[in-house]
């Protein structure tokens, strides 16, 4: 059975059990196998994970942008709004996709078509999904670029993706995704292609722009410091599945997965060359080839005998600051005894 959602308000988007495999010549490679989670109107969902973990299909399947084949979806709903994305008409799909849900994507070429102006996609952007006057579209171009804070709009909107930084690029993939004045905002590791100065622009420019609209976020991200700015909660992945769901606050106070544990000692330290989070021995194992049982236990050092027989996700009940957490650990007691002996 699904544990009940981590959030208190009421849900925005709601994915239940959600199960995304893709046919491969090795077998079934099961990206998303069994995720639940929930995003509460105007909140901030951090979704984090090393590399491989499926954070980024999970984000493409709220809104099928999975190819099928030979990716299906084998289980769940992702209710949005009240309906199930997955068992909606296209032509309903396309409304709102980049409508009420937008998304930036990992890949910022994905998003910017290199032979358009900027200025004419966002235009397009909002042709497509509001019914704008022509004569004001190009006023509300201008003042998307503006609310993200690009430099000389009136240049800029006649300017090609190529004719612009790195960070100028992501504010106009941002104000794209902003255009529609979407409820929820999908933002899979929108810093990692800019530097440190601009990534803390940028987000300073989420923050404000969703206490400024009420817009819910997704975030994708493998940096915990990006987690600790902006998210209310957390959930993180492992090979496919969730292993443990929090606040924010309560995570960062008591976080109980050896893998959440090993990701906590991945920070990467001021002095050190940001990198991708690295400090657990040991990979991601492929997604056609997980193991039985707990699928981290071929890295983790807690590991049992009990081990090889799947944790389920459990509620530790309300705990820190009244929150459910949830952990999918046989050991975590144990482990949570261990750390609390260090500390002391
Ligand atoms: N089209 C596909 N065919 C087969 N396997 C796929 C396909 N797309 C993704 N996968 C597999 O699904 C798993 C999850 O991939 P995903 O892109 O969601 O990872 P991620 O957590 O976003 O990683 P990263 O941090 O590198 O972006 C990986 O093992 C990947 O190889
Ligand atoms: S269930 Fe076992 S192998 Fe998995 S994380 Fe917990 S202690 Fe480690
Ligand atoms: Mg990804």
């Amino acid at each position: 059975m699904t544990p009940p959602a981590a959030t208190a308000s009421p849900a925005l988007l709601e994915v239940d059990n959600l199960r995304t495999y893709f046919a491969t010549d090795a077998g079934d490679a099961k990206a998303v196998d069994g995720v639940s989670f929930s995003i509460g109107a105007g909140k901030t969902l951090a979704v984090v994970g090393e590399s491989g973990c499926g954070k980024t299909v999970t984000a493409l399947s709220i809104l099928q942008l999975i190819p099928q084949p030979p990716g299906r979806f084998v289980t769940g709903t992702i209710r949005f709004d009240g309906r199930d994305l997955l068992r909606l008409p296209k032509h309903e799909l396309r409304a709102i996709r980049g409508g009420s849900i937008a998304m930036i994507f990992q890949e910022p070429g994905t998003s910017l078509n290199p032979v358009f102006t900027v200025g004419r996609q966002i235009a397009e952007a909002i042709r497509l999904h509001r019914k704008l006057p022509a004569s004001q579209v190009r006023d509300e171009v201008l003042r998307c670029l503006k609310a993200v804070q690009v430099s000389d709009p009136e240049r800029r909107i006649d300017q090609y993706p190529h004719e612009m930084s790195g960070g100028m690029k992501q504010r106009v993939m941002i104000a794209m995704a902003l255009s529609c004045n979407p409820k929820l905002l999908i933002a899979d590791e929108p810093t990692t292609a800019v530097d440190v100065t601009i990534q803390a622009r940028i987000l300073d420019l989420l923050r404000d722009i969703q206490a400024d609209r009420g817009m819910a976020i997704l975030l994708i991200t493998h940096d915990l410091g990006v987690v600790a700015e902006l998210a209310d909660e957390v959930v993180v992945m492992y090979a496919g599945k969730v292993i443990e769901r929090a606040t924010a606050e309560e995570l960062f106070a008591n976080p109980r997965h050896p893998y959440t544990l090993g990701l906590f000692a991945s920070l990467p330290r001021v002095d050190q060359k940001q990198g991708r989070l690295q400090a657990i021995e040991g990979s991601v194992p492929a997604a056609t080839r997980f193991p039985e049982g707990c699928r981290f236990r071929e890295r983790c050092r807690w590991a049992g005998a009990e081990c090889q027989q799947e944790p389920p996700l459990v509620a530790l009940g309300k705990v820190g600051l009244g929150q459910e957490h949830q952990v999918a650990c046989w050991k975590h007691a144990e482990i949570a005894a261990a750390n609390a002996a260090i500390v002391a």
